[in-house]
Order: C-alpha cells, then structure tokens, then sequence
C-alpha cells in the first residue's frame, strides 16, 4: 500500500528554515513513491487555544480541517523550530485545538491514534533545534503516535539550503532520505 504522509512545519514564517526541511523531505518522499502532502500552517490561522472558546463556538473551522487532512494521512513528518529548549508554540497550539473533538461520536485522539511520525529540526545555532525535539517526541508518544527513532537535526540553518531551497551538503540529504525511508517503511503495510 502506497504511504499517505502529511508533511508540515513548526513555523508559519514566510522564510522559515523548517518549512524548507519539510519541503525537501516531502520531495524525497515522492521521489521514494510516497503518497505525500505538504501543508503551510499559514493557511491554518487558529486562535490561541481557550477552553471558554471552544465551549461556546466549538472548535476553529481550521482545526477541523486540519483534522480531516491528518485523518486521511498515517504518516507525519514534523519539522519543528527549537524555541527555548522546546518546540513551537504554534506547533503546540495546533496539536491541542487538533486533539479536541468535534462531534460526539468522535474516537478520542483520533487525529493521532495509530500515526506514525518522524522528526526532524533545523536552526541557525549549532545543534539545529535538537533539544526541541525531545519535547516534541515525548508528547507525540503520549497522545499514541508512534515516532521513528530515526531524526534529523541541522546546524547553520541558514547556509545550508540553496536558493531552490534544496540541501548544499550531500550527506545531510542522504540522512533526511533515510529518515523519510523510515517512515515511509513504517506506513506502508
Ligand atoms: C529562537 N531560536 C532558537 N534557536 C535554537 O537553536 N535554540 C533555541 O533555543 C532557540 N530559541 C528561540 C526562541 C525564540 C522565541 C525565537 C523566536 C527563536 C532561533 C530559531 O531557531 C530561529 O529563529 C529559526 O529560524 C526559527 O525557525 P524557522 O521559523 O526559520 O523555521
């Protein structure tokens, strides 16, 4: 069976580093025969999550089709910005309105439940937003997606893409092939 990953970024900046990486992950990911989307957080403004707000209006119409979009994928390739030791607030921000339900038939988590993940960072700084991962790993397995032990993190994030937003150094785009080979592996039986 063909492998439906849903690629997306931690970060809704027009330059931002990380929706590069994804971009040329979900490249590689075609290239390996995946069935693979890309989405841009951009174009899913959702207010800051607030109990209140949900209880009066339900959740954003974003949220829901986000949803949707992770429903109909079961792989998940995250490229996430390392802000202060963790990942983004953004990120954060979209997983929970994504974790609510919706309708009351609705299986719990099912925006997660059965997923497969792999992670990946980059930033200016030395270690690439490494450290903001293992927030993001942990919270992703208790919310039952399973993540491939397999990332990649990448330094000097600002030299290390072209100007068609391709990787310069060969062997980064080995590794990042090998990551996406993961997921794709784990998502298409
Ligand atoms: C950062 N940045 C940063 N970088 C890093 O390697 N470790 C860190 O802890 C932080 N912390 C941090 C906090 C805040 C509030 C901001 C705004 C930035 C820098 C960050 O990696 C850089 O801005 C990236 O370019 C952001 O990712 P995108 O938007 O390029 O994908």
């Amino acid at each position: 069976m063909t492998s439906k990953i849903l690629f997306l970024a931690g970060s809704a900046r027009k330059d931002s580093l990380n929706k590069k990486l994804a971009k040329v992950a979900y490249e590689l990911a075609v290239e390996q025969g995946a069935d693979a989307t890309f989405v841009d957080l951009k174009d899913y403004p959702m207010p800051l999550y607030d109990g209140d707000d949900e209880s009066a209006t339900g959740l954003p119409e974003n949220a829901v089709k986000l949803k949707e979009l992770f429903i109909a994928h079961s792989g998940l390739f995250i490229a996430s910005p390392e802000y202060n030791s963790s990942f983004s607030a953004l990120l954060k921000n979209t997983l929970d309105w994504i974790s609510r339900p919706h309708s009351v038939k609705e299986r719990p988590l099912c925006a997660f439940r059965d997923k497969v993940a792999a992670l990946a960072s980059t930033s200016p700084g030395a270690l690439g937003g490494l450290r903001g991962l293992v927030p993001l790993r942990m919270m992703l397995g208790n919310i039952q997606v399973m993540v491939v032990p397999e990332q990649i993190a990448i330094g000097a994030g600002m030299s290390a893409f072209d100007e068609e937003g391709k990787l310069t150094d060969e062997k980064q785009s080995r590794a990042l092939g090998l990551v996406v080979a993961r997921l794709i592996s784990e998502t298409s039986n």
